[in-house]
């Protein structure tokens, strides 16, 4: 009889009455029916069970999460995978539990769902702000097709170190450009309304100093101060928060001594100072990993600590579940947080419309093909946008009628381009390079070869991947094909499956045996094009980067990587990606950015006595901005005159070659003195892309406000000194011409 009487009430919310009531008002007459467990069952998120994206924690068998779901103990899952399966799952929760409350069901749409988009560090390269919020619209619109409606995307964690693998997963090292593309990304997977079919909840993370981990490893401590928290690692937050993210993530990480997900004063800032009022979720297990960090005895203490730091929701460590309800009675947790974290999921059901059709998110099963994709076109575009040419002496763009060997590890690699991080498309349906030239060029006149295996095994998502590093077969062949051919294309680089979560790395070379063949192919064969796959900054030695004739970088270009890098490599369109993060010449010099304090000593001079380092240079193989076309791109001396409270800095820039290109034109700044603390060396302002035809020039104008100078004090307010600052309006970090004005 209660069962019956609870229902309906729970059903009244959703009615044509309540429909028109506000949220707050149907949240609360939901949670008003339900019992402190139910209230934490909220909290608790599992795994589906199929794909895992972590170590299965203790006692989550199967049987165990379902008497939990069918107990309404369980608010939302990840990973669960197809229409049917979503269906399935949300039918228990519906039909099955007490009070009948739909689940949200989340999965990490990095870059695409089946259709995939360069990895993120690439889409960053394009510098496009529409491009890469419509990718995370397709994203969306893919994923919500198959049931979905919460991405843990976008990672907006800015990294200076391109150990860390996951360094692919964000938009590089630049607090403006990863605030923009953090604002982007969360635009588009949310689109105008998060109750619209088509878009789901995004999700900042992690929050906060992930990049930071100490020597690239992954999971590492993080030390870092206020003053660099302030102005370099939360700006992109607070730009997804003022964007509208529905959900921020925890970072598995100690910050600054405490972990992010015991953190209270974290939380502090995020609910309370910056007014977050929508769910902060923790990390896979980050909950329970508190005890292995030495902050937490055992797993209810990490229960108590996660909730005490207004963690709403635990992934998978099974200790809200287990423990919040007694913490709660013992009077170690108080209820009106577990009330205040039931509210925020409630809400997020009623934003995102579950609460009014718990099923509205499963229209579209089916079979998915990567050429007949609705969204292929698009992710096309972007792989071609997002591609750095970082060195040419001319041979690019070929000729069709050149004979061309296509050659190396990635020549033919229809997985590799996909990158590690795609819970969810399938396996080897990149289109590869060699499918791409025989698209664009046609296959007279091209070998291909391979070369010796790049991988020892075969590789998976939770699994190391082996390199092959004496097994030299097929070196003679790809040698053979190279000398034979007028031009040797080598494809090289690292797997999609050495970066990524947990796959840091300590040297930054071509792995295996790619810097030999590359060496082997250079003693047969003068025009040698490098296509460089990586999911990181890579560093190639001298010797290579000197012989080769061109260096074109492709990333992980995603599921249409082929055919967008034949194009480029075939001149139908002209490269403009852009670096979004250093290229270091050695792993020494990390961490190395554009972004850097001078320092007491900056010299150069001929004593000993000024900061560098014996044996190399400080500047990098290539800086941040960075990037060529096929064109030649001039630009006149940067002018900056104030207008009224602002700044007019302008520079004409002018297409000087015979093809169309897309410019990316980039405005830094520097502020020469500041009490408030010092500044950059030069700092990122703003950029516009922009077309050039041949010939054309147009003057660039960048109206600049006290605002965008203000600097973030360690207490957190951001502030403006007025003094003397320079300008550069600039292809890249490292170039340019300055003007200065005295700003009263
Ligand atoms: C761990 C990762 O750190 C996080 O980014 C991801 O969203 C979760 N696993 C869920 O897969």
């Amino acid at each position: 009889m209660k069962k019956v009487f609870l229902l309906s009430a729970v059903l009244v919310t959703a009615s044509a009455f309540a429909q028109k009531q506000p949220t707050a008002w149907r949240v609360d007459s939901v949670l008003q029916l339900m019992t402190l467990e139910e209230k934490v069952g909220q909290m608790n998120q599992y795994n589906g069970f199929w794909n895992a994206t972590g170590p299965a924690p203790e006692g989550g068998d199967a049987a165990t999460k379902y008497q939990h779901l069918r107990n309404g103990w369980v608010g939302s899952v990840l990973n669960v995978q197809g229409v049917e399966e979503v269906r399935a799952m949300q039918r228990v929760a519906v039909e099955e539990t007490r009070l009948g409350i739909p689940l949200i069901f989340g999965c990490d749409v990095i870059h695409g769902y089946k259709t995939l988009s360069p990895i993120p560090l690439a889409e960053a390269a394009s510098w496009d702000l529409e491009a890469i919020a419509k990718s995370a619209h397709n994203g969306a619109e893919e994923a919500t097709s198959y049931g979905l409606n919460w991405t843990f995307a976008p990672m907006v964690d800015i990294s200076r170190d391109p150990r860390w693998g996951r360094i692919m997963e964000g938009a590089g090292e630049d607090p403006y450009l990863g605030s923009r593309i953090a604002e982007a990304r969360v635009r588009g997977f949310q689109g105008e309304q998060l109750n619209d079919p088509r878009s789901m909840a995004a999700c900042a993370k992690h929050f906060a100093g992930y990049g930071f981990s100490e020597a690239g490893r992954d999971y590492n401590t993080v030390d870092v101060s206020d003053y660099t928290l302030y102005n370099v690692i939360y700006p992109p937050f607070q730009a997804a928060k003022k964007a509208g993210v529905a959900t921020f993530m925890n970072s598995f990480n100690t910050m600054n001594g405490i972990p992010a997900t015991g953190n209270q004063a974290l939380a502090e800032l995020l609910k309370e100072d910056w007014g977050f009022e929508g769910v902060l979720v923790s990390d896979w297990g980050s909950v329970g990993e508190m005890i292995a960090h030495g902050y937490a005895r055992n797993l209810k203490e990490a229960a108590e600590q996660a909730a005490n730091a207004r963690c709403d929701m635990d992934m998978e460590s099974l200790a809200y579940v287990q423990f919040l309800a007694s913490l709660v009675r013992e009077g170690k947790v108080s209820e009106s947080l577990v009330d205040d974290a039931a509210r925020r999921v409630l809400k997020l059901k009623f934003d995102l419309g579950l609460m009014d059709d718990p099923y509205r998110y499963c229209n579209r099963p089916g079979s998915w093909e990567p050429t007949t994709s609705p969204w292929a076109a698009d992710a096309q575009e972007l792989a071609e946008k997002s591609a750095v040419l970082l060195k040419n002496n001319g041979i690019l763009p070929l000729v069709k009628k050149q004979a061309i060997a296509l050659v190396g590890p990635m020549a033919q690699e229809k997985n590799s381009p996909l990158g590690n991080w795609r819970v969810s498309s399938d396996d080897f349906t990149a289109l590869s390079l060699y499918e791409g030239l025989v698209q664009v060029r046609g296959e007279k006149r091209m070998t291909v070869a391979s070369g010796p295996v790049f991988l020892k095994g075969p590789i998976s998502f939770p699994f190391e991947a082996e390199i092959n590093t004496t097994d030299t077969s097929g070196m003679h062949a790809v040698v053979k094909a190279a000398g034979e051919a007028e031009i040797a294309i080598l494809a090289v680089g690292e797997h999609g499956f050495h970066s990524g979560e947990a796959r840091s790395r300590m040297s930054l070379h071509l792995p295996g045996l790619q810097e030999q063949l590359i060496r082997e192919v250079l003693k047969v064969q003068e025009h040698v094009v490098l296509v460089l796959y990586a999911g990181r900054p890579m560093i190639l030695p001298d010797d290579i980067t000197e012989q080769v004739d061109a260096i074109l970088l492709a990333w992980q270009p995603g599921t249409m990587g082929g055919p967008a890098i034949a194009n480029l490599l075939m001149g139908k369109r002209s490269p403009s990606g852009r670096l979004p993060v250093t290229f270091p010449r050695s792993e020494g010099q990390i961490p190395l950015y554009y972004g850097a304090y001078t320092t007491g000593r900056p010299g150069p001079s001929d004593a000993v006595f000024w900061s560098h380092y014996g044996d190399g240079p400080n500047t990098p193989a290539y800086p941040f901005g960075y990037g060529l076309t096929y064109s030649t791109v001039t630009y006149a001396a940067t002018q900056v005159k104030q207008m009224g409270d602002s700044m007019a800095v302008t520079a004409l820039v002018k297409n000087e070659g015979k093809v169309a290109v897309d410019e990316v034109v980039q405005l830094y700044a520097r502020d020469h003195h500041s009490r408030l603390g010092v500044q950059p060396v030069r700092r990122l302002i703003g950029f516009q892309r922009v077309t050039l035809k041949p010939g054309e020039e147009r003057m660039m104008t960048f109206s600049v406000t006290a605002d965008q100078l203000s600097v973030a004090t360690s207490e957190g307010e951001r502030m403006f000194e007025p003094g003397t600052f320079s300008f550069w309006v600039a292809p890249h970090s490292a170039a340019g011409t300055s003007a200065s004005i005295d700003w009263k």
